[in-house]
């Protein structure tokens, strides 16, 4: 089997569930030995024996939490020690909260940012520089930094934090060979997504019946750029409508919560409660 990414190593965040387990088969698929990471080590065995399977390159899974406190660079070395180095890493692990501004000061979001945006932050300081010429780190963001619903209010937040950062550390790892990828998802059929409708304001249950592609077609589309190089990643259509037109996304945002309004009481304009996620089975 000859591919683009043969003989590479690459770290997957978030490679457990959703698109960060599709990302890591498209890898593989495309030559990629891939450390694996997430918190919930069973599934991630699995994914390993499954890409093992294949009798291309092997996946290394290591479970990991990330909201832990220096649990991101722990991980950089687990992944620098176990692959003997590391040449791409996929900033993918991500997790949305729907408590408002309301809630104040709350954990979850603290949590929220710890995984979203500082383990990016972390795992790009210990592995970029390694790298060398060729290396690559690719951020998976999202357009919901440009649609502004209540109760994406934390999640927007780290996003639009990490696409600022996405971009600046584009300009600061050039001079070392290493390209950065910044990609930019508007709704994919994840667990997540499902999270995201069930705890929506109905504002924005509006918006995400738009629908949203699998997260393999949505893997295909990343790993293709990433072969490429791509600076930017915007998919899928919505996503670039946001991108590219925030001003009007934002106005779209303000109609739909003024329908909202208007058809259920004030008080249930904010957010829904999401069930709980991902709870004793861990
Ligand atoms: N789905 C969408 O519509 C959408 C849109 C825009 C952007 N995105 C972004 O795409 C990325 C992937 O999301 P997804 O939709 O695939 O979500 P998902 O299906 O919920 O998967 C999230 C992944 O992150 C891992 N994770 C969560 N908390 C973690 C923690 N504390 N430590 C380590 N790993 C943790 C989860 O694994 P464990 O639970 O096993 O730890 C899981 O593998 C995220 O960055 C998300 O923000 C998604």
């Amino acid at each position: 089997m000859h591919g683009p990414f043969d003989g590479m190593t690459g770290l997957v965040t978030g490679a457990s569930d959703g698109l960060g387990r599709s990302l890591a088969r498209a890898l593989a698929a495309r030559g990629m030995t891939v450390a694996v990471a997430a918190r919930r080590a069973d599934r991630l065995a699995a994914l390993a024996a499954e890409i093992d399977g294949l009798g291309g390159p092997t996946a290394i899974p290591v479970a990991v939490d990330l909201t832990e406190p220096g649990a991101a660079a722990a991980l950089a070395q687990q992944a620098i020690e176990r692959c003997g180095r590391v040449d791409v890493l996929v900033n993918n692990a991500g997790v949305l909260v729907s408590e408002t501004m309301r809630d104040g000061d709350c954990q979850a979001a603290r949590a929220l940012f710890e995984v979203n945006y500082w383990s990016p932050v972390a795992l790009t300081a210990a592995l970029a520089p390694q790298m060398g010429q060729g290396g690559m780190v690719v951020n998976i963001s999202s357009v919901a930094q440009h649609v502004p619903f209540p109760c994406y209010v934390f999640y927007g937040a780290s996003k639009a934090g990490l696409s600022a950062t996405t971009e600046a550390a584009r300009h600061e790892f050039s001079a070392d060979g290493v390209s950065v990828v910044h990609v930019l998802l508007g709704q994919v059929g994840t667990a997540m997504y499902i999270q995201a409708r069930a705890g929506a304001s109905p504002g924005a249950r509006l918006v995400t019946r738009l629908g949203a592609p699998s997260p393999d077609r949505a893997a295909e589309v990343i790993a293709n750029g990433m072969v490429r190089r791509k600076r930017r990643i915007v998919y899928p259509v919505s996503a670039q409508f946001a991108r590219r037109w925030p001003a009007l996304t934002a106005r779209g945002v303000d109609a739909a919560q003024a329908v909202a309004r208007r058809v259920v009481r004030p008080t249930e304009v904010s957010c829904a409660n999401p069930p709980a996620r991902h709870s004793a089975a861990r």
